[in-house]
């Protein structure tokens, strides 16, 4: 398991922007973490590495809110949900494989209605202002992403890597 401190809100922007540079087709990748984690924060830094135009909100009382960019972004909040039958209601398995990008903030929500592949990061609040992230992933894909995501904010002095068992 590897778990990342970043130090302020600028290094889970960036890492946002960062992660946006590998994305592909039909990427999905989990948020989750208490409120104030820092989800959004780096769900907007991922708009900004797609290209996207304009400002990406909350999408806590829409589910959904799509943007055009580089790729189409995605970006779920599944808070509001209240049982796994629910995401059928929303086609998330149509929007996931629909060719762009997803982002879905409380994304493990249903452990039971997981995606294949996926990337998920897990934003924690620590005893101090900065935010720890766990890195985990499912399927050859998440593998990847996670390994090559890590490698490219390794360096960053506002970003710290531990890895653990
Ligand atoms: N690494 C960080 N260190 C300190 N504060 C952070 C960090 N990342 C984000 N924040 C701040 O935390 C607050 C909540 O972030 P937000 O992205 O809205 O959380 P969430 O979507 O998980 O509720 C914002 O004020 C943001 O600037
Ligand atoms: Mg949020």
């Amino acid at each position: 398991v590897t778990t990342l401190t970043l130090a302020n809100p600028q290094a889970t922007h960036t890492s946002g922007v960062a992660l946006a540079e590998l994305l592909e087709p039909n990427d999905v990748v989990l948020l989750t973490g208490d409120l104030g984690a820092g989800k959004t924060t780096f769900a907007k830094g991922i708009a900004e590495g797609l290209e996207v135009a304009g400002t990406v909100t909350s999408p806590t009382f829409n589910i959904l809110l799509a943007y055009p960019g580089r790729l189409t972004l995605n970006h779920f909040d599944l808070y509001r949900l209240e049982r796994p039958a629910d995401l059928d209601d929303i086609d998330y398995w149509g929007v996931l494989g629909s060719g762009g990008v997803s982002v879905v903030e409380w994304g493990d929500k249903f452990t039971e209605a997981l995606p294949d592949d996926y990337l998920l990061l897990s934003f924690e609040l620590d005893d101090g202002i900065q935010r720890r992230v766990r890195v985990d992933w499912a399927g050859i894909r998440g593998e990847s992403l996670a390994a090559r995501w890590v490698e490219a904010i390794a360096r960053r002095s506002d970003v710290r890597i531990e890895e653990g068992s």
